[in-house]
């Protein structure tokens, strides 16, 4: 099934020069790149994006880091696009990452763990909306 899904190269994955690479692994997949935005995120729009998390201990943390430098934000279209892309980035956890996958190949860290991506259709269109009003 055809659908779309967003995700997002963290600011350390900006720094670290790693924006081509993960570019070109979703190409490579065979997706088709529908929107790309290079952008800083707002505290406001941080906590919108991430509002599900509001309640949790690490949240604070979070929008701090998303909020600390240039992310690069991609909607992509093709066959079982969201639950596809959740397997290509991995774990959360970069260190328990499954090498193979984004964060399993490029990083240790949790916070700092590279690439964020929707995890549901409702996710997307949420963050869709915060990123490319
Ligand atoms: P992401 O996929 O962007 O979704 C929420 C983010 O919260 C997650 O990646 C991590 O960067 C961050 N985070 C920090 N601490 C935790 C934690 N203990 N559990 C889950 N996510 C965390």
């Amino acid at each position: 099934m055809t659908e779309q899904s967003l995700f997002i190269v963290k600011p350390d994955g900006v720094e670290r020069k790693l924006i081509g690479q993960i570019l070109t692994r979703f190409e490579n997949k065979g997706f088709k790149l529908v929107k790309l935005k290079m952008f800083t995120f707002t505290k406001e729009m941080a906590e919108e994006f991430y509002s599900v998390h509001n309640s949790r201990p690490f949240f604070k943390e979070l929008v701090s880091f998303i909020t600390s430098g240039r992310v690069v934000a991609a909607v992509i279209e093709g066959t079982n696009a969201v639950a596809t892309t959740r397997l290509m980035i991995g774990s959360t956890k970069s260190f328990e990452a499954i090498p193979g996958s984004i964060r399993g190949d490029f990083g240790l860290g949790l916070t700092d763990n590279i690439i964020h991506a929707s995890d549901s259709k409702e996710s997307f269109e949420k963050e869709v909306a915060v990123v490319f009003k």
